[in-house]
């Protein structure tokens, strides 16, 4: 009976040391994260940064067949008025074929605009194709001149070492002829 009672005792008494060793963890835990949130807070992007997040872009003077370069978030992106034939052979493609297998309908909003950031995803040069005379590589899109990777019309990797398709940004058309990217 003593012995019974004893161990209801041991056991009760266990209970509260592992609360209490739960109590003063969390309240080491918090304590910590407080200390830690203003350096943490101090190197997220300051206001005038986050003020840039976005790029408006006008579309009204981008021929068809022509493209644009505009900055966002200190990087280039790729603003394609695509021909019928572009979009043709971007849609045309099968897509269980490419090194990173996405249709064209997943990376464009309007198959007459497609939106890139022009970023090649090997290791970061700039792919030529944008501006007009310069050179597309071997499927009309983007060529990448650092290690020769080839992007089509849709600004998927066809050919070489890039192993992504470049990146379409987050955009909004705000009306027929401005998108705002961001
Ligand atoms: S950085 Fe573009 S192919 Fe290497």
């Amino acid at each position: 009976m003593a012995e019974m009672a004893h161990g209801a005792h041991s056991e009760e008494s266990g209970t509260r040391r592992d609360f209490l060793t739960l109590a003063t963890a969390a309240t080491g835990a918090v304590g910590a994260a407080c200390a830690i949130w203003p350096f943490v807070d101090s190197m997220n992007p300051a206001a005038d940064t986050l003020a840039l997040s976005t790029t408006e872009a006008a579309l009204d003077n981008i021929a068809e067949g022509m493209a644009v370069k505009v900055m966002w978030r200190g990087k280039p992106v790729f603003i394609r008025h695509r021909t019928a034939d572009e979009i043709n052979e971007a849609q045309s493609v099968d897509v269980a074929t490419l090194p990173d297998p996405e249709p064209d309908s997943a990376r464009v909003e309007k198959p007459e605009w497609l939106v890139l950031v022009g970023v090649c995803t090997h290791l970061g040069c700039i792919p030529l194709g944008t501006s007009s005379g310069e050179n597309k590589g071997d499927f009309d899109g983007w060529f990448c001149p650092c290690h020769g990777s080839h992007y089509d019309t849709s600004g998927r990797i066809r050919k070489g070492p890039a192993p992504r398709n470049l990146a379409v940004p987050t955009y909004t058309f705000l009306d027929d002829t401005h998108i705002r990217i961001g």
